[in-house]
């Protein structure tokens, strides 16, 4: 069936051309707030209005928002490090790096109140503010500490003058946590503190979309390096709420970090939810005083606040390939033996980590197999598209996406890449994931080894297809030259890489 279609008139089409032209001066900027001929089109035909409209209007663009075209944030802030000048952030940021956004002469937000005033008065004009806020603080060490401990006020963390009030990071608290500070601050890579000024800030791949979709990321990663308030919630900041589950498993949770509901399919995770609300979390964590452990006690035991410190090795969160059971790395072992023999017998314990070693290792072979598969493609350039049709990747270049020079990622690749980065970054470590956290879902690793099956099957029907079609062209003497649409489009035009391609 046809759908009811209006050609464009030759004037329009001369307008439409000279916008696109205008705006599409390398590289194609939709953002610039033209209308361009496809929501034009679609207006008319949607019987939108006369002509297409702006996204922040208010407007209700109906069936797919056809006619609207993309204005972007009305404020973003610069961003910050090595590729600070290439993009933005929302205003949001300030909230999750505030050292820098918040506290500085530069990025301080106005108050609407001057003055400067002691915390009896913060608490008094608060409860009517926040009244959530001042009962958190009430119920907290912080308002009644142990006998011969001074009380830390709002005006403490946030200092006295209305006009300038201070956001505390990380470092405000260890002025007086020195302790938990430096295990905060320890670690390296793939650690909390890695979490934000490398792996977002210097690291492009996680800014190489727009600044709305990096706000997300942001959600965990700025949270975990720049605030301790990740774990101990404000304003009430509490040991026992850190000690559960819960607090990690706001971030510790879904695609490619999968702890917390591997930990919740384990024998561990079921006695928690059925028990755990009997049990008195103001004990420390030790084998006398919990049933089973959480994640604080099996990564952060003895409150020690690197949580890398039980870590085998980085792999990049499981991404690598390593025996963790090898000789090596001996010592770490028998340190997660003894906290298993707190509950358990140390036969079973290294049974149980001599499964999850095996299981890790049996996991890669299929990764290689797709890969054997892309990489043969790759080098026959039957890809579709090859890494050279596509908008640059966040360095610029034009690289194999799954190999050395190219940039891992989700997004601008092909199928069969897509497919294949799944089958490592979202499978392959969930494994890793379920058997170190003993996931008992359906026999087979709480699923994943059946979907990295499906996976497979996937990628090799596509490398099948892909192979078809070149043999088919190739009797016809067909050259195909990829689709304009893989380099460019109103959402794939505002990549980083086109900015560091152009060099602006
Ligand atoms: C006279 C009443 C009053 C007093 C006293 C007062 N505040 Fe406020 N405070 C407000 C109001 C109203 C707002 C919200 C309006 C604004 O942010 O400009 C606010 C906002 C804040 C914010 C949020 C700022 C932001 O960026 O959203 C913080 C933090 C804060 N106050 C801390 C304090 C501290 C600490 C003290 C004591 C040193 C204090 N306040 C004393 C009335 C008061
Ligand atoms: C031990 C330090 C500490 C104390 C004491 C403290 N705060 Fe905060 N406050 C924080 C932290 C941490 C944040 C979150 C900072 C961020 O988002 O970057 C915060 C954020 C805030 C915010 C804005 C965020 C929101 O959720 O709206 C307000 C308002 C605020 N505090 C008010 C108060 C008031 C009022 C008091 C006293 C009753 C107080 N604070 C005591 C550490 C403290
Ligand atoms: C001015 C010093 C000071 C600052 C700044 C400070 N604290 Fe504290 N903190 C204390 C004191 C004092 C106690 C109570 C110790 C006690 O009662 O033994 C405490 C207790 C705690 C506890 C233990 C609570 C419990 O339930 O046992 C946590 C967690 C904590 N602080 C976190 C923070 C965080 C997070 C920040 C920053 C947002 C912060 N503190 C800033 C002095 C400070
Ligand atoms: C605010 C979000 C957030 C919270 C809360 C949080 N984490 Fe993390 N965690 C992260 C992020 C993000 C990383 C990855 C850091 C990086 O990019 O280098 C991480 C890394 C880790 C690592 C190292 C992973 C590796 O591959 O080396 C461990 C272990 C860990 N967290 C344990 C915990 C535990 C246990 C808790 C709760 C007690 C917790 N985390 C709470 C966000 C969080
Ligand atoms: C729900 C919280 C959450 C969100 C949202 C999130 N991450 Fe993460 N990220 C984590 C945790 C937790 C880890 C550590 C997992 C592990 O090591 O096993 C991690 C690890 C990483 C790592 C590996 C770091 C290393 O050195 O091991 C990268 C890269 C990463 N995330 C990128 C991103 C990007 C890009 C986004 C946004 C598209 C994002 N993350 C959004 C929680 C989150
Ligand atoms: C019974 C102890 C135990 C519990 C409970 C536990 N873990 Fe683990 N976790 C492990 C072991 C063992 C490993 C593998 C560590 C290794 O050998 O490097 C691991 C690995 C991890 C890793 C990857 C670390 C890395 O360096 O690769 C993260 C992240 C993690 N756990 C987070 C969590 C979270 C979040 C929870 C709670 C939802 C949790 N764990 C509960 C034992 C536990
Ligand atoms: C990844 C989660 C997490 C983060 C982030 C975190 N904490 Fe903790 N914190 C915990 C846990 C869990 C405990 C309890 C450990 C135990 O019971 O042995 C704890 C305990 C504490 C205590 C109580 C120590 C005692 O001996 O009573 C203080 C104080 C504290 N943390 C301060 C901080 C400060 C300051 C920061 C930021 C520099 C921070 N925490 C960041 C999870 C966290
Ligand atoms: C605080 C006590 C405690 C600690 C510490 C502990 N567990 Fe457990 N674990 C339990 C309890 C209780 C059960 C339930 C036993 C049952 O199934 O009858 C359990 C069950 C298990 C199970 C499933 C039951 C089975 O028979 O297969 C596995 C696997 C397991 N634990 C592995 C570990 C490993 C590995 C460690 C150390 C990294 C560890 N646990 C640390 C208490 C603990």
């Amino acid at each position: 069936m046809n759908m009811p279609k209006k050609t464009l008139m030759a004037g329009d089409l001369l307008v439409v051309v000279s916008i696109v032209l205008l705006v599409c001066a390398f590289p194609c900027n939709y953002a610039a707030g033209k209308a361009l001929a496809f929501q034009e089109e679609m207006a008319r035909l949607l019987g939108q209005g006369q002509s297409a409209g702006p996204d922040d209007s208010g407007d209700v663009y109906h069936l797919g928002g056809l006619a609207g075209y993309y204005t972007g944030p009305g404020e973003l802030f610069p961003g910050k490090g090595k590729y600070g000048e290439l993009y933005g952030f929302l205003p949001l940021i300030r909230w999750y790096d505030p050292d820098y956004y918040y506290n500085t002469q530069e990025f301080r937000p106005e108050s609407s109140l001057d003055g400067w005033y002691k915390n009896d008065q913060c608490v008094i004009c608060h409860t009517v503010e926040n009244p959530g806020i001042v009962e958190q603080w009430r119920r907290s060490k912080h308002a009644s500490p142990a006998e011969g401990k001074e009380a830390v006020g709002c005006d403490r963390c946030h200092g006295n003058n209305h006009a300038e009030l201070v956001m505390p990071s990380y470092n405000s608290c260890g002025e007086c946590h020195q302790e938990q500070l430096r295990g905060h601050r320890g670690g390296g890579q793939g650690g909390h503190a890695h979490a934000y000024s490398i792996d977002l800030c210097e690291q492009g791949s996680l800014i190489g979309k727009p600044a709305e979709e990096v706000a997300g990321c942001l959600t965990c990663h700025a949270i975990a390096e720049n605030r301790c308030d990740g774990c101990h919630s404000r304003h009430q900041f509490s040991v026992t709420e850190a000690r559960k589950t819960g607090s990690c498993a706001v971030c510790h949770s879904g695609p490619e970090q999968y702890e917390y509901e591997m930990y919740m399919q384990s024998y561990h995770g079921q006695i928690y939810q059925n028990e755990a609300y009997e049990w008195d979390w103001t004990q420390p964590l030790n084998a006398k005083n919990y049933k089973v452990p959480t994640c604080a006690y099996c990564h952060m035991n003895g409150g020690e606040h690197n949580v890398r410190k039980t870590s085998t090795v980085y792999t990049y969160m499981g991404t690598s390939l390593v025996d963790r059971g090898a000789p090596r790395y001996k010592e770490i072992r028998e340190g997660w033996v003894a906290l298993c023999k707190g509950c358990h017998s140390q036969r079973f314990a290294r049974d149980q980590l001599e499964a999850m070693d095996e299981g890790v290792k049996l996991s890669f072979t299929k990764y290689r197999e797709a890969m054997a598969l892309v990489v043969d493609l790759y080098k026959e350039k039957m890809l579709d598209p090859m890494p050279a049709d596509l908008a640059p990747d966040w360095t610029g270049g034009h690289n194999l996406s799954l190999l050395p020079g190219g940039a891992a990622r989700k997004y601008n690749i092909s199928e069969i890449e897509r497919l294949t980065y799944e089958l490592l970054v979202d499978m392959t470590d969930a494994i890793y994931k379920a058997k170190a956290h003993g996931a008992v879902y359906s026999p087979i690793y709480g699923y994943w080894e059946w979907a990295q099956d499906r996976w497979l099957v996937q990628i090799k029907n596509e490398a099948s297809r892909l192979r078809r079609i070149a043999e088919i062209e190739k009797q016809l003497g067909i050259e195909h030259v990829a689709y304009d649409f893989w380099k460019h489009g109103e959402y794939t035009d505002m990549y980083l890489g086109w900015k560091m391609k152009s060099g602006r």
